[in-house]
């Protein structure tokens, strides 16, 4: 039996339980995902997506249910360091340069200087920006700079990354290199991916599997599996994408509406 590499059972999230501002977020979210999956969530703003990846980061707790990593509980997962996150703002420090913001988890974890040395020059190889070291955030475009927070969270080799629309603040263009610079990323390190969006195309783009959420309190309406095969530069305009586009887009119209 293979280990998930996540395992979400009966999870409910209430914030503020008791007092007049609670929220209820999710509601009996149930989710297996095995090693070397690409999961995208996908639902309408304030679903509570951000919320389910905060509470499998075990930045959270869930109010009810429980939360397996790699086969441990969600907190100690943490404590191991089995994830690394992405955020839509790369969140990086401009007094450091960017081969040492790269450094950073790796210093927080106690490695040898030359160890981290070595490892983010790697890093910035893997995002294609080995010659951008030496240079401070600010000097870069927001891709650069979200490809340097990519390779930050990537850095210690995390078998799963969690990435909460990391791409919402970058033009078009940008945003599908990214696309496929991050398949290109989890096909070469087999990393497994949780990854939110509130893009339709860029869920099916990406995803193994697409995880439609209703809106608040969020709920698991539907998954869609999604085997497009290895993904190119014709695939965008092929009959198979736009009918998992059209697909997908039918489950969100059909949770909106109900
Ligand atoms: N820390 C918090 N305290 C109170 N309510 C919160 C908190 N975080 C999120 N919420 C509420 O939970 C719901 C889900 O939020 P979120 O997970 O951010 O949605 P999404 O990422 O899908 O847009 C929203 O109604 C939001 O206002
Ligand atoms: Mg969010």
């Amino acid at each position: 039996m293979t280990t998930h590499a996540v395992r979400i059972e009966s999870v409910s999230k209430i914030f503020n339980p008791g007092r007049p501002n609670e929220v209820q977020a999710l509601v009996d979210i149930d989710l297996d995902i095995s090693p070397g999956e690409f999961v995208t969530l996908i639902g309408p703003s304030g679903c509570g997506k951000s919320t389910l990846l905060r509470l499998i980061a075990s930045l959270i707790d869930p109010t009810g249910g429980t939360i397996h990593v790699n086969g441990k509980s969600a907190e100690q997962a943490r404590l191991d360091q089995d994830y690394g996150m992405a955020f839509q703002r790369a969140g990086l420090f401009d007094w450091r340069t960017v081969a040492r913001n790269i450094e950073l988890p790796l210093e927080l974890m106690g490695w040898k200087k030359s160890e981290r040395e070595r490892r983010s020059k790697e890093m910035l190889e893997l995002v294609k920006l080995g010659e951008f070291g030496d240079h401070h955030p600010a000097e870069l475009s927001g891709g650069m700079q979200q490809r340097i927070a990519i390779a930050r969270s990537l850095s210690f080799s995390p078998s799963l990354l969690l990435m909460d629309e990391p791409f919402g603040a970058l033009d078009e263009m940008t945003r599908e290199h990214m696309q496929d610079e991050v398949l290109r990323l989890w096909s070469e390190t087999g990393t497994t991916v949780v990854f939110v969006t509130h893009s339709i195309p860029e869920a099916v783009y990406l995803s193994t599997r697409v995880v439609v959420m209703s809106p608040r309190p969020g709920r698991i309406a539907t998954t869609i599996d999604v085997d497009l095969g290895g993904r190119n530069d014709d695939t965008r305009a092929e009959t198979p994408f736009f009918e998992k586009v059209t697909e997908v887009r039918a489950a969100l119209r059909a949770v909106e509406a109900a």
